[in-house]
């Protein structure tokens, strides 16, 4: 069926009948026959549904859309941009992708994490359920907390383990949401503790980071009745995407106000590492935080280990416990050969002190680079995204939000952004990108600034 469609489509200027009447327009506009092809295949497969449901299709929680389940047709902000590319490719095959989409790190974890890893895997006593996590595990991140912020932790009972830290936030709510509990949370954002809250029958509360105000949530816009129902505040500083970092001011206005309203504070420090405009700060460091909350820590981002899969909850030793209980009824525990490698990279300053020049050394680049071609970009506070307001027209051609500026990037340019227009209209550029080197970084801005310049973009 779909080859007949191909066929129809082959080298005509409209759409013939069949296709237009099986194809959305934005398939057949792209004038794609691999686009056209997915788009069928996923049409047909929709249609074939219909008429063959299996019985299982009414048994789906509402949680993930009932009865509807997988029969969307809403095209996801990440898959229009991986769409977007591959029609990028096609069309300009020979035209490099510099892809500033990717929010990985570009680099293997370090080489003797690397082989502590080829060690450990040999250790009959790491081959068990590794539970709740090794002791010595937990004693490393109380260390490096201590070393890097100030922070004492008792070891056995104010840190925990777990499976990353979207782990974590996807098993906190487990630990206060109710029906009809609240979870404050920033946008843009990490969306996860938002998703598994109203999983559990709670709302969120949404707080927009503006950039007029200085991309803090403004918590005096919260009502009365909103705090009532309040059990989680969920933080995360440096903040994803807007590369905003926290200050003790605004960390202890947090506990003053988890004291008042009588919330938990999660506070989400996955970027940690990645601060350039001041010393790394924890949320524990600042007085009261531990009778309030806990902050969740990760080895991803600062240490390349992102596939690793490793980091910690700590803070207030009840609520680390009740993290734990919920989490020994969720997982097993990540192998212990990848705790005891994480250990040697928690010890060695070195890493992330060391990733975190190469990011903001990128991270300069990019915004000397993209105010040369009239962003209006100024150099975030941490994080590897940068966060600026999006173009509004490029050639003459208006775009109505951030999402139309990032396509049109990508297609033209074949330049990747990602676009949010949650709190107005911007693009997220992440340091990311697959580079040789500073040479290879210098090339790159070049090869950016060229093609930027030819858009004749205006903001
Ligand atoms: C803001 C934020 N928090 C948490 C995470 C989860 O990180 P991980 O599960 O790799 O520790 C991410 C990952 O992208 C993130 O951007």
């Amino acid at each position: 069926m779909a080859a007949v469609l191909l066929s129809t489509w082959a080298g005509a200027d409209e759409p013939s009948y069949l296709t237009s009447a099986i194809l959305p327009q934005q398939a057949w506009l792209t004038r794609d026959p691999l686009l056209c092809l997915l788009y069928a295949r996923n049409e047909i497969a929709m249609s074939a549904t219909v008429a063959t449901d299996p019985y299982f299709q009414k048994l789906f929680a509402d949680r993930i859309g009932g009865a509807s389940y997988g029969k969307g047709t809403a095209i996801y902000k990440f898959e229009k941009i991986k769409r977007a590319k591959r029609k990028a490719l096609v069309d300009y095959p020979d035209r490099k992708l510099i892809d500033f989409g990717i929010g990985e790190n570009d680099r293997m974890a370090p080489e003797n994490v690397r082989q502590k890893m080829g060690q450990e895997i040999h250790r009959e006593a790491n081959r068990g359920y590794a539970d709740n996590g090794i002791v010595e595990f937990k004693q490393a991140a109380a260390r490096y907390m201590k070393r890097r912020f100030g922070v004492d932790l008792d070891a056995d009972t104010e840190v925990n383990h777990c499976i990353g830290s979207k782990t974590a936030l996807a098993m906190l709510p487990a630990c206060f949401i109710n029906p009809g509990d609240i979870t404050i949370m920033t946008v843009p954002g990490y969306p996860v503790a938002g998703t598994h809250t109203k999983y559990y029958g709670g709302t969120v509360h949404a707080l927009p980071l503006l950039a007029e105000n200085d991309f803090f949530p403004d918590f005096d816009s919260v009502t009365d009745e909103v705090w009532e129902r309040t059990k989680m505040v969920v933080l995360n500083y440096p903040n994803s995407p807007t590369g905003k970092t926290a200050t003790k001011e605004f960390f202890a206005r947090v506990v003053e106000l988890a004291q008042q309203h009588e919330f938990i504070v999660v506070q989400d420090a996955a970027h940690t590492v990645l601060s350039f405009d001041s010393e790394p700060l924890s949320f524990l460091a600042v007085p009261g935080a531990k009778e309030v909350g806990v902050e969740t820590h990760s080895l991803s981002k600062g240490f390349d280990m992102i596939g690793w899969r490793i980091g910690w909850v700590c803070g207030n030793a009840t609520l680390v416990r009740a993290f734990a209980d919920v989490k020994d009824n969720s997982d097993s525990g990540q192998f212990a050969a990848i705790q005891q490698a994480a250990i040697t990279a928690l010890d060695d300053d070195s890493i992330p002190d060391g990733i975190r020049a190469k990011y903001e050394r990128r991270m300069q680049k990019l915004v000397a680079t993209l105010k040369r071609c009239g962003f209006q970009c100024e150099m975030p506070g941490g994080t590897y995204f940068l966060y600026t307001p999006a173009p509004k027209s490029a050639g003459g051609q208006a775009f109505a939000n951030a999402e139309e500026a990032s396509q049109h990037l990508i297609t033209q340019k074949s330049i990747v952004t990602v676009p949010w227009d949650d709190a107005g209209p911007f693009l997220r550029f992440s340091v990311t990108y697959e580079a040789d080197g500073p040479e290879g970084e210098d090339a790159l801005m070049a090869e950016v600034e060229s093609r930027m310049k030819d858009l004749e973009l205006t903001f």
